[in-house]
C-alpha cells in the first residue's frame, strides 16, 4: 500500500462485513415463513414484506459499500496521488450507515415506498443523493487533479457513475403501474447487468494485474472489448422484464435475442481471467485468494449466465416468471458475481491495509468459510430451483391456484433454509476471518519448495 488515503477502504469494509451476516440471517427468517406457518399476531408486527425489504435492502448496501471502500483503495494507486477530500469519505461512510440504520427501523414501523430492492422513501432516498455526489466529487477530482487516466480507472468511474444515475431513476413514483416497473428495471436490470458489471471488471483487472503482473496493456486491451460487450447485450437485455408488462411487442425480440448474448462478456472473464493466470510472472499465492477469484468468475458464469440464461427466452419465462425459479436465479447470481467479488477484492486489500509483509495472511479458517458458504449458497440455490420448477408445473401448467401450488413447495424451501444454515455459518467464518487476518505462521521448508514448483510451473 503506497498512499495513506487507501486507508478509508478499511472502514467501508469492516461496516460491509458486519452487515453480511445479518442479511444472511434475514434470509433464513425469510425460508421460514415459508414452511412454517407463524402465528398470525407475529406476522401483524414483524410481515415477510418487511423481513425481505430488509434482507434484499441490506444485501444492496453491504455490496455498495464494499465497492465504494475498493474504489478508495484502487483509485490513488491508478491515479497515483492521494484521495482528494478523505474527510468526505468519512462524512459519506457516516450517512450511508446512518441511511442504513434509519431504513432498517423505519421499515420496521411501515416507513416504505414499498417497490421491492427501491423501499427506502423519498427522504431517505436524497440522503443516497448526497452521498453518492460526495463519493463521486471525492474520486473525480482526485483524478482530475492527477490528470492521468488508466483503462481501468475510467471503467470503475464510468459504472460507477452511470449507476449513480440510474437510482435517479427508481426515485419518482409513477402513478401509472407498469410505467413505474418499467422504470424499476432501469435500476434493478441495469444496475446488475449493466454498471455493476463494470465495476466488477474494473476491480478484476486491478487485482489480476497487481497479483499477476501481466502487462496493464493486455489487461486493459481486453476489459475494453468486456466492456463493450456488457454493455451492448446488457442495455438491450433490459427486455427480458418487459415482456408481459403492457409494454410494445417488439420486446418479446429485443429481450430474447440480446439477454441471451449476455452470458458472452461473462465468459469472456473467465477465459481472460485464466488466460492470465497462465501468463502470470507471479506466483499464484495466497491460495485462497486465488481460490475467491477463480470460484468468483466460475459461480459468476453459473448464476448469472447460465441460470440467467435458462429463463430469460419469453416462451420459458411465459412460464417461469416470478416464480421460485427467479429465487434461484437471483441468489446464485448475486452471490457468484458480487458476493464473492466484494470478498475477493477484500482478501486482497486487507492484508495489504494491515502491512502484512508481502500480502500473505494464515489462510487457514478463511478456506472453511469460502467451501462452507459455497457449497451453502449453491445447494440453497438448486433447492430453490427445484421448488421453481415445482411450482412452474403446478401452477401455470396444471392451473392449481397459488396457495394450493405452494403446499408442496414448502419442502423445498426446508431444503434450502438448510443449506441456508450452512450458509450462515460459512459467512460469519469468513467475516471473522477477514476481520482478525494475521501474518501466516511459515510453512515447513519442504511445502515451501513445493509451493515454488507450483509457481514456476
Ligand atoms: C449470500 C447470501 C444471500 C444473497 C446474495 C441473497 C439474495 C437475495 C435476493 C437478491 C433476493 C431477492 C430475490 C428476488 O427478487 O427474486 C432474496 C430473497 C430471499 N432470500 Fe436471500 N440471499 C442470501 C441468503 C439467503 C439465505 C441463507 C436464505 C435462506 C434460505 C435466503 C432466503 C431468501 C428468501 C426466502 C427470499 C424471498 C424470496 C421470495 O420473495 O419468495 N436468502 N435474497
Ligand atoms: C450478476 C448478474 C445478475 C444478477 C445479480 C441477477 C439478479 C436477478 C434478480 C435478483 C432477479 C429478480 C428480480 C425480481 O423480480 O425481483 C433477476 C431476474 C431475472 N434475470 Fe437476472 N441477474 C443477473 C444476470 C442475468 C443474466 C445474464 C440473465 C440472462 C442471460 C438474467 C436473466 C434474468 C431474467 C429473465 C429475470 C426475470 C425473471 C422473471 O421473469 O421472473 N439475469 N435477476
Ligand atoms: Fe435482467
Amino acid at each position: 500500500m503506497r498512499y495513506q488515503t487507501q486507508r478509508l477502504a478499511y472502514p467501508y469494509f469492516v461496516v460491509a462485513l458486519l452487515l453480511f451476516p445479518l442479511q444472511v440471517l434475514v434470509g433464513l427468517w425469510l425460508a421460514a415463513n415459508y414452511f412454517i406457518t407463524m402465528p398470525q399476531g407475529l406476522v401483524d408486527v414483524f410481515p415477510f414484506a418487511t423481513a425481505r425489504a430488509i434482507h434484499t435492502n441490506l444485501l444492496v448496501l453491504w455490496l455498495l459499500l464494499g465497492f465504494m471502500g475498493a474504489t478508495f483503495y484502487v483509485i490513488p494507486e491508478e491515479t497515483g496521488r492521494e484521495l482528494a477530500w478523505p474527510r468526505l469519505a468519512v462524512i459519506q461512510l457516516a450517512l450511508l450507515a446512518g441511511t442504513g440504520v434509519s431504513a432498517v427501523v423505519g421499515f420496521l414501523f411501515g416507513w416504505t415506498q414499498g417497490r421491492p430492492l427501491l423501499e427506502i422513501p423519498l427522504p431517505l432516498d436524497l440522503v443516497v443523493v448526497a452521498a453518492a455526489l460526495m463519493f463521486l466529487g471525492n474520486v473525480a477530482m482526485t483524478a482530475i487533479r492527477a490528470r492521468r487516466w488508466t483503462a481501468t480507472q475510467g471503467a470503475l468511474l464510468g459504472g460507477l457513475t452511470f449507476l449513480a444515475l440510474l437510482y435517479l431513476f427508481g426515485i419518482p413514483f409513477y402513478q401509472n403501474a407498469a410505467i413505474d416497473w418499467y422504470y424499476w428495471w432501469f435500476v434493478i436490470h441495469l444496475w446488475v447487468e449493466g454498471a455493476w458489471e463494470l465495476i466488477v471488471a474494473a476491480l478484476t483487472a486491478f487485482m489480476l494485474m497487481k497479483i499477476t503482473g501481466v502487462d496493464r496493456r493486455v489487461v486493459e486491451k481486453w476489459l475494453y472489448v468486456e466492456l463493450g460487450v456488457f454493455l451492448f447485450t446488457g442495455v438491450a437485455g433490459t427486455g427480458h422484464h418487459y415482456y408481459w408488462l403492457g409494454t410494445p411487442a417488439y420486446w418479446l425480440w429485443v429481450g430474447g435475442i440480446f439477454s441471451a448474448l449476455e452470458p458472452l462478456p461473462i465468459v469472456l472473464m473467465v477465459v481472460d481471467t485464466f488466460r492470465f493466470v497462465r501468463e502470470s510472472r507471479a506466483p499464484l499465492q495466497p491460495r485462497l485468494t486465488w481460490i475467491y477469484i477463480v470460484g468468483g468468475v466460475l459461480l459468476h458464469l453459473v448464476g448469472a449466465g447460465l441460470f440467467g440464461f435458462a429463463h430469460t427466452l419469453p416462451q420459458i419465462n411465459y412460464y417461469t416468471h416470478g416464480s421460485q425459479v427467479t429465487v434461484s436465479h437471483g441468489h446464485l447470481a448475486f452471490f457468484g458475481a458480487y458476493v464473492l467479488l466484494n470478498l475477493t477484492f477484500m482478501y486482497f486489500a486487507l492484508p495489504r491495509l494491515r502491512s502484512l509483509p508481502g500480502g500473505a495472511y494464515d489462510q487457514r479458517a478463511g478456506h472453511w468459510g469460502f467451501w462452507l458458504m459455497s457449497a451453502g449458497v449453491v445447494g440453497m440455490s438448486l433447492a430453490f430451483a427445484v421448488g421453481g420448477v415445482l411450482q412452474t408445473y403446478l401452477e401455470r401448467v396444471g392451473g392449481q391456484p397459488y396457495m394450493i401450488a405452494a403446499q408442496p413447495i414448502r419442502f423445498w424451501i426446508f431444503v434450502a433454509f438448510v443449506h441456508g444454515l450452512v450458509v450462515l455459518a460459512g459467512a460469519t467464518v469468513a467475516v471473522v476471518h477477514l476481520l482478525r487476518l494475521r501474518a501466516p505462521v511459515p510453512p515447513p521448508a519442504t511445502e515451501r519448495a513445493a509451493g515454488a514448483t507450483v509457481a514456476v510451473a
